[in-house]
């Protein structure tokens, strides 16, 4: 991509938001970010477009303006705690779908986990084991993103989404490339997990819309 787009991000100030924003600041595309906290985008915030907010506030909101002339949106929500009893992303995509549509914006990447089941889909068994042991505080997390892929399978089918269902195991240092894949699962970083859905989302090549892959190095 030789011209610079207008990406929009939704989870800017966390783990894998914050490389992804770096990735297309250094390509020299505009990014615009929806953030409860200013103070966590550091000096950063100086090159961005910010829009101060919380998705939970879905009223508060103007949607179509907030995505008005974006090219990308990326959500890299998250918030285990409030996503224990409320599906708070599914009730915001269902407000940001229709202003993409209406906007005409050109991609959309939603980030979920590994261990969230594709619409229609099923968990390996050990994925499912995982899932129910280990990492069980984010069973919440979870059915919000299930919500959000059935919501995209089922209603927003002509838009052309794609998700990441990542799996993260530190922020640290990259491990490698990731790949699209429909069986292999990579514990990787968060910095790789943002390069990947940033290339992912700039892929001329149509593979990726509409599926719901797991990542994993190369
Ligand atoms: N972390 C993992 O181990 C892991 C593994 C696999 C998949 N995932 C999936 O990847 C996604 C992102 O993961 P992550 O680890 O990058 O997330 P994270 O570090 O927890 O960051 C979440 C981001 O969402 C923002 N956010 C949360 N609630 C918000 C609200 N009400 N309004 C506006 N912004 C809000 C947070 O803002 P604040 O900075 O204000 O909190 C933060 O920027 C999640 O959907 C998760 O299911 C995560």
């Amino acid at each position: 991509m030789s011209t610079s787009s207008l990406f929009l991000v939704l989870g800017a100030t966390g783990g894998t938001g914050k490389h992804f924003v770096t990735r297309a600041l250094h390509d020299g595309h505009r990014v615009r970010v929806l953030v409860r906290s200013l103070q966590k985008l550091g000096t950063q915030a100086k090159d961005l477009d910010v829009w101060e907010g919380s998705i939970t506030d879905v009223d508060k909101i103007d949607t179509d303006k907030l995505v008005e002339g974006v090219d990308y949106v990326v959500s890299m929500l998250g918030d285990k705690e409030l996503q224990r009893d409320k599906k708070i992303n599914y009730l915001f995509m269902q407000k940001l779908v229709p202003s993409m549509r209406k906007q005409g914006v050109k991609r959309f990447l939603y980030q979920a986990g590994g261990l969230s089941k594709p619409y229609q889909g099923s968990l390996s068994w050990t994925l499912w084991l995982l899932r129910n042991t280990l990492a069980s505080g984010f069973n919440g997390q979870h059915l919000d993103n299930e919500a959000v892929m059935e919501y995209l399978e089922t209603q927003a089918k002509d838009l052309d989404w794609m998700v990441h269902r990542a799996g993260i195991i530190s922020d640290g240092e990259s491990k490698g490339t990731l790949q699209r894949s429909k069986t292999k699962f990579s514990m990787a970083t968060h910095r790789d997990c943002a390069d990947y859905s940033y290339r992912l989302m700039i892929d001329p090549a149509r593979d990726a819309v509409h599926t719901s892959d797991f990542s994993c190095y190369v």
